[in-house]
């Protein structure tokens, strides 16, 4: 009975009525106009110096993508017509030393993929070679090929980067690894490369956007130069206990507070903050990780039998049958959180553009949770409908797989 009232409790805090979101639609608006007029708001605005491509673009060209555990380089031809290659890709696990230890050790493992890259795919290594960089934190941009980094995000920490040039710091390994006829091209956020490459193939797309281990997105604004808005730092939200806790206890208390209620580096911690009392031996942070709200919540066995599965290899062998049904509420509940919230920040986007949707709009979309969890893109749709009725129908939500690597490489091009 206790249980039940404590679940009622949890849903009536984590939804996120209509009202809300057109609140939260509002306050986003004046943040963006905040942001772009050089005040003191919680979204940054940054100008990339990068407009959408024309789909013109040729050539064959490298790129990189650095932005979450995983690190991936990327061999791309353009051809011209709106048309590209299949690309090759090949992706490095990135160790703790990496993320965390000094920026130098970061780079020069950089640059030694890059060296495997190429030898794998019989590419000579002094030659000329145009890279595209995809980095994707808060960066200051100076020019399309350069930029300092504000503040690393997503639990990243290497030393000796933050107000750093990182082309520079790239550039420096390469140097040293003998790849000094490499040069970087062009530098661009995760979101930026996602609508480039996007909209290389289709005009009407006018917003990239991410939504994996960190969220955030980008759009032309109306000099046509790409923002890079870095909402996962938006902050006029409500919180829950469960959310200021998290955030006291994270390494960048106040910030990226909109990214801790939405994005996988997050969404397990939250749903684990509100079971543990349950579920006792998931009692400490990072105990319950993002991709188990899937599993969770894709389970529609009778007794949750993939549940308890789940729950047994994390070592609790004995769950009942109502702790693995309150483990699935508390999944729901959050992950549909988020994707409403992610619903409403495209929506701000958008209606910033276009406050009336009178024309099309193709919102480019890559990241785990949106591809990965078994309902969330199905929420964001559906959260956008409410929001607009009939209207929504003007804005098409696509998966863009891969997008933020290839898009560097057009940035490149261009
Ligand atoms: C974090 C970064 C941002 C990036 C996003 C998605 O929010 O600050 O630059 O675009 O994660 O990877």
């Amino acid at each position: 009975m206790r249980r039940e009232k404590g679940l009622k409790k949890i849903e009536k805090t984590f939804r996120i009525p209509l009202p809300e979101i057109r609140k939260f639609i509002r306050d986003f608006h004046s943040e963006m106009q905040k942001g772009l007029s050089g005040g003191r708001g919680s979204l940054k605005m940054i100008h990339t110096y990068v407009e959408k491509p024309k789909g013109t673009e040729k050539g064959r060209l490298l790129a990189l993508d650095l932005g979450g555990t995983n690190f991936r380089v990327v061999a791309l031809e353009l051809k011209g017509n709106r048309k590209m290659k299949a690309p090759l890709i090949e992706k490095f696990v990135l160790k703790k030393k990496h993320i965390i230890g000094k920026g130098k050790v970061l780079f020069d493992f950089i640059a030694d993929c890059i060296k495997t890259f190429m030898n794998k795919h019989n590419m000579p290594i002094g030659a000329k070679q145009k890279l595209g960089f995809t980095f994707s934190f808060p960066v200051k941009k100076k020019g399309i090929a350069s930029g300092a980094l504000l503040r690393w995000t997503k639990g990243f920490s290497a030393s000796g980067v933050e107000g750093e040039d990182v082309v520079k710091l790239l550039n420096g390994s390469l140097r040293r690894k003998g790849l000094s006829n490499t040069k970087v091209a062009a530098l661009a956020n995760d979101t930026v490369s996602t609508l480039v490459a996007r909209s290389y193939e289709d005009p009407n797309c006018d917003v990239g956007v991410i939504l994996g281990t960190g969220t955030n997105a980008c759009y032309p604004e109306k000099d046509r130069m790409i923002i890079n808005i870095e909402w996962g730092n938006f902050n006029k939200l409500r919180r829950t206990s469960y959310d200021c806790e998290l955030d006291e206890d994270s390494g960048n208390t106040g910030e990226q507070i909109f990214e801790k209620m939405v994005s996988g580096m997050y969404l397990g911690e939250v749903a684990r903050r509100l079971a543990e009392d349950l579920l006792p031996k998931i009692r400490f942070p990072g105990g319950f990780k993002s991709e188990y709200i899937s599993v969770v919540e894709s389970d529609t066995s009778k007794g949750l039998t993939i549940t308890n599965r789940l729950l047994k290899k994390l070592e609790i062998r004995n769950s009942k049958y109502a702790d693995r049904k309150f483990l699935k509420e508390a999944c729901t509940v959050v992950s549909t959180r988020a994707a409403r919230l992610a619903a409403a920040a495209i929506s701000s986007v958008v209606t910033r553009m276009d406050p009336h949707l009178s024309k099309r709009h193709t919102v480019a979309i890559d990241g785990s949770v949106y591809e990965k969890h078994p309902h969330f893109s199905n929420r964001v749709k559906a959260a956008i409908k409410e929001i607009f009725g009939r209207k929504a129908l003007r804005i098409k939500l696509v998966l863009t797989k891969d997008a933020s690597a290839k898009g560097a490489a057009i940035i490149a091009a261009i």
